[in-house]
């Protein structure tokens, strides 16, 4: 499979730590909340198996997470484009569920009936309105299994569609009033919404609907070490499953990708000393996994095996020039006063260069 539901791909962690669990679980839940906490952050079981980190932030972070998906409140995830509010929510629902598929994706087109339930229209149309007709969606799943629903990007979801869940999260029940019945949600049901810090404004969520979650703001990485061990890990993973070979030398610019989006982000070179304008995009860690694994694949294929500046620089103006009126402008400014005078930078500068003038 080119991309494995979080719960395959980790399998073997999740049932090492299931039979070393013996703290209480909720009701439903394959393990115990501190469980799920040592398989997001890691860790290595009395066994010797090791537990791979999946996020890497603030630990207390993820036990607000997971102590909110063992309460009433559902959980929103919210936070700028790549700070992993998608990852984690997959692995929240793996590792509390054992599924993590049962998924919304929100859309500005995204229906009522993606959240509650659609219909079998042959079945409607032989036989009227029947259980056997009706097509339950994921979260009505969710919520007669006592499992994990996760719905994303929740603000790009028209208002209307939105408070669907009022009741849902409220009342924990789905009415349908074709059938005169309610579907009545079971222990061990919860819901994970993810949001972009960036979408306000475009659907705000109604206050009505903000009350019955616990909000999770999660932070970009704290500083460059952090950052660089997220790329790395991550492309390492990538590059295994695309059956790209290991670039044992990448961290050098691994590095580099990182300094140059965290400069630019952030609007100062990391000395200090230097102010600098930050282009229209966002930057984020995400986008440096992409420009990285786009690198190896170059490198890969097109070179020696060995990631290079060459194989990273079309990747970093990609990313960096979004707006082609204003963003130019800024990247030439960041190449020429910063890039070309640093230390050891002399073939990156050059390889930036060649991309693009
Ligand atoms: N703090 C972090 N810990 C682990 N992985 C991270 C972190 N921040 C970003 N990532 C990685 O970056 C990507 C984030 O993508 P995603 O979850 O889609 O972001 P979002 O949904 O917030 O836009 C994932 O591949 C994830 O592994
Ligand atoms: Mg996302």
């Amino acid at each position: 499979m080119l991309r494995p539901h979080a719960e395959h791909a980790f399998a073997h962690e999740l049932a090492a730590l299931a039979a070393a669990d013996d703290r209480p679980r909720p009701e439903r839940w394959r393990l115990s909340p501190w469980a799920v906490a040592t398989y997001l952050l890691g860790g290595t079981l009395p066994d010797g198996t090791v537990v791979s980190p999946k996020y890497v932030g603030p630990r207390r972070i993820v036990e607000v997470a997971v102590a909110t998906l063992a309460t009433d409140r559902a959980l929103l995830l919210l936070g700028v484009p790549g700070t992993a509010k998608t990852w984690l929510s997959e692995h929240l629902a793996a590792a509390v569920s054992g599924d993590s598929t049962l998924l919304v994706q929100g859309t500005a087109g995204t229906p009522e009936e993606a959240i509650r339930y659609g219909w079998n229209y042959a079945r409607l149309l032989a036989h009227g309105p029947s259980r056997a007709a009706l097509v339950p969606g994921p979260v009505m799943r969710a919520m007669a299994e006592g499992m994990t629903a996760r719905v994303e990007e929740l603000t790009r979801i028209p208002a209307d569609v939105q408070d669907t869940l009022i009741t849902v999260l409220s009342e924990k029940t789905l009415p349908v009033p074709e059938l005169g019945e309610e579907v009545q949600a079971v222990h061990g049901f919860n819901l994970i919404a993810t949001a972009n810090d960036r979408d306000r404004g475009v659907n705000e969520l109604s206050s009505a609907l903000r009350r019955r979650f616990n909000t999770v703001v999660l932070p970009l990485p704290a500083d460059a070490d952090a950052e660089v061990d997220i790329v790395a890990r991550r492309v390492d993973q990538l590059g295994r499953s695309l059956r790209l070979p290991a670039a044992p030398e990448g961290y050098e610019e691994i590095r580099r990708v990182v300094t140059v989006f965290r400069e630019l982000r952030e609007g100062v070179t990391a000395d200090g000393r230097t102010q600098l304008k930050s282009p229209s995009g966002t930057l984020s860690t995400a986008e440096a996994i992409s420009v990285v694994t786009g690198g190896l694949a170059l490198a890969a294929h097109f070179g020696d095996g060995v990631l290079r500046p060459g194989d990273v620089a079309a990747g970093i103006l990609g990313a960096v020039v979004r707006d082609p009126a204003s963003d130019p402008v800024v990247w030439q400014e960041y190449l020429e006063t910063v890039v070309r005078e640093r230390a050891g930078w002399k073939d990156f500068y050059r390889a930036c260069r060649e991309v693009g003038a």
